[in-house]
């Protein structure tokens, strides 16, 4: 089959299509053909070398959707089921979605029943599901100001939309370093735009929720920014800071504000249908920004790592 393999870790370049043996069918474990996937942040870092536990060569992915090729679980996961898969060490330690075919774990394939077509599906697994998973954390209530720090990202764009499609009254507005992409952060359905500078919200504006996908770098100042009684999710590392130095809850937390986060590696798969369905039903525009082949991973990690994206970025495979 054709993969893409990180042999070292490097640039974008460190990304290398080649032929590799399609992977055999072990017990408890089946093969997916592998139609699209996500390009996530994550894979960033991990292709940089930041993810320690990771050891080259490496098929990288921690998302795919597609189709069971081989199953070692017939009832579950029959030939030809349509399935997605997340994290549980996919594209860490073991190899991941980055290929024609990828044999997963059959407790992290997920069946699916979805109409989407492949490339709008291959959003929803990692990004979709965090921002479905941070909103849920938020407790969002009618008519609540959202402020998304990282609004361009694939995550941020994910949860602008899915807020709305929750409720239209929520205001939402998102951050981003470079306001030049304020119109299309508003085409995709974010009401306002803040930009963020050197890690600090140019705004006088408080907010009752807000999904910071920056980290640790901003969660102080967005704590600072909270209305009384609001709820900051801190569900991302955009800002390359891992954790909080010197972190004292007293000083740090004002009154009567709360801090909470959402990992994705904590998959539900009920959580995971439940989205599918609000995406169906209420019409949300998941497709990609950007869908490149498989051919062009590298591209797809540059473009992401350009700053020039808004939004998800898909490859799709043939
Ligand atoms: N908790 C979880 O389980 C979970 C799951 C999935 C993703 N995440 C996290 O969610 C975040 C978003 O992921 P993604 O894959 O959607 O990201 P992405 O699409 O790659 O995000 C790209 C955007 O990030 C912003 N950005 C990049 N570097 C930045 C920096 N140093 N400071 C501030 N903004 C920066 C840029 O926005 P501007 O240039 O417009 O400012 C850029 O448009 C990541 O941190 C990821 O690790 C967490």
């Amino acid at each position: 089959m054709k993969a893409v393999v990180v042999e070292q870790a490097g640039g974008p370049e460190a990304l290398v299509y080649k032929e590799v043996p399609t992977p055999k069918v072990k017990p408890g474990w089946s093969l997916v053909q592998v139609k699209a996937f996500g390009v996530n942040h994550s894979e960033i870092f991990t292709r940089a070398g930041q993810s320690p536990s990771v050891k080259f060569p490496r098929i990288l992915g921690i998302e795919c959707v597609g189709v069971i090729a081989e199953t070692t679980d017939p009832d579950n996961l029959p030939e030809g089921k349509t399935v997605i898969s997340l994290m549980g060490g996919m594209g860490r330690d073991f190899d991941g979605g980055y290929a024609e075919y990828a044999l997963l774990p059959n407790e992290q394939i997920i069946p699916v029943h979805s109409n989407l077509k492949w490339t709008d599906l291959a959003s929803i697994p990692e990004t979709y599901y965090t921002a479905y998973g941070a909103l849920t954390g938020l407790r969002l209530s009618q008519g609540d100001a959202l402020l998304i720090r990282g609004g361009t990202s694939g995550v941020g764009v994910a949860a602008a939309k899915l807020a709305k499609a929750i409720d239209r009254d929520i205001h939402v507005t998102g951050t981003t370093r470079d306001l030049g992409k304020s119109d299309l952060m508003k085409q995709k359905g974010f009401d306002d735009v803040v930009e963020d500078k050197d890690d600090k919200l140019q705004t006088k504006l408080q907010y009752d929720k807000i999904l910071d996908l920056i980290g640790p770098k901003t969660i102080e100042n967005s704590l600072a920014t909270l209305a009384v009684n609001g709820i900051v999710s801190s569900t991302g590392e955009l800002g390359g800071i891992w954790s909080v130095k010197d972190f004292d809850p007293i000083m740090m937390i004002p009154n009567n504000r709360y801090l909470t986060s959402f990992e994705s590696g904590d998959v539900k798969l009920t959580w995971i249908q439940d989205l599918l369905n609000i995406i169906e039903e209420k019409h949300v525009d998941v497709s990609p920004s950007k869908i490149y082949d498989l051919t062009q991973v590298d591209l797809a990690h540059a473009y992401l790592e350009s700053g020039q994206s808004i939004g998800k970025v898909v490859v799709e495979v043939n």
